[in-house]
């Protein structure tokens, strides 16, 4: 098995460490257009296999595409990470052209790949990537509410005084401080829902605390946070090389499915090895569904922007 992790920043190069340290694939190529980051990343990846134990080749690339050829997954974290006070959505001028160029590339060597965006405005950069390359919709996942579901179990965990491990808690709708959905409704700990045990105002504090989940790391590092985002790509990686089959929510192309078409938006979803393979019907309540469409909205506005660049 084979995998590329296109951007070797702070997200890009978690993302190969948790991919290599599982020992996924036989061969990890990361690639940057930085001269020289990607392989020396690579290298002192490769320095820790002896200490960890993995026999993963990792390979690192300055904007060689030949060395990503034949991927099964790549992972895309290409672009401008978030500063102080800046929203996901304004990285859109400047992502968009650095996606659409990477999504290119990739399917000239691996055009049989499934591939994870992580590159923000995540839901119009996921849209993006499904247009540029006319790959397969299930081919095409965006990591979001992976990630979002991870810090609101967080969340949870905190007021609960719980294992995060041991909740079940999905983020669905956009990746954006207001157009992510944490359905607290659904959520549970060991299959008790959670709002037995929470007051409304905790709710309220936990499903806030959530949405801004990344604003508040971003103010405390100064930049994009990178080891929960990391860890979330590695996850869907790792479910579709080893057909896990398991449920997540991501951005994914809909038809129809919750009374949504031409965009690609959070939902539930079954990671396989033929991508995302099934998207899972929930019922949402009256507010739930009102939230969706206003999610949807906002994520649509911001695919038109993409006609204007
Ligand atoms: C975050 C970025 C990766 O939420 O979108 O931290």
């Amino acid at each position: 098995m084979k995998v590329t992790v296109v951007g070797a920043g702070a997200v890009g190069a978690t993302c190969a460490d948790n991919i290599a340290r599982a020992a996924l694939c036989n061969e990890l190529v990361l690639l940057d257009i930085k001269e020289g980051i990607a392989e020396g990343k690579a290298q002192d990846m490769m320095q820790t296999a002896a200490l960890l134990g993995f026999d993963t080749k990792i390979v690192g690339s300055t904007n060689d595409y030949t060395k990503t050829a034949g991927s099964d997954v790549v992972v895309i974290t290409s672009g401008l990470p978030r500063k102080p006070g800046m929203t996901r959505e304004e990285l859109i001028g400047v992502n968009a052209g650095i996606v659409k160029g990477v999504a290119e590339n990739i399917l000239k060597y691996s055009p049989n790949t499934i591939i994870i965006v992580i590159s923000n405005p995540m839901d119009t950069m996921t849209y993006l990537a499904l247009k540029s390359t006319g790959l397969p919709k299930n081919r095409i996942i965006g990591m979001g509410g992976t990630l979002d579901s991870s810090r609101f179990k967080y969340q949870l965990s905190q007021h609960l005084g719980c294992s995060p491990a041991d909740l079940n808690a999905l983020v669905v709708g956009g990746h954006g401080d207001t157009t992510m959905i944490p359905l607290i409704s659904k959520a549970t700990w060991n299959s008790i829902p959670v709002t037995q045990f929470l007051n409304a105002a905790q709710q309220e504090k936990i499903v806030k605390d959530t949405m801004v989940g990344g604003a508040t790391l971003t103010a405390l590092i100064g930049t994009s946070a990178w080891y929960a985002p990391g860890a979330a790509g590695a996850a869907l990686v790792e479910s579709i090389l080893r057909d896990e089959k398991k449920l997540f929510t991501c951005c994914v192309a809909l038809e129809g499915e919750y009374g949504q078409n031409d965009i690609c938006l959070g939902v539930p979803v079954v990671i396989g090895k033929n991508g995302w393979e099934k998207i899972i019907d929930i019922d949402l309540t009256a507010d739930e569904k009102a939230a969706f469409e206003k999610s949807a909205a906002a994520v649509r506005s911001m695919n038109d922007v993409l006609a204007t660049l």
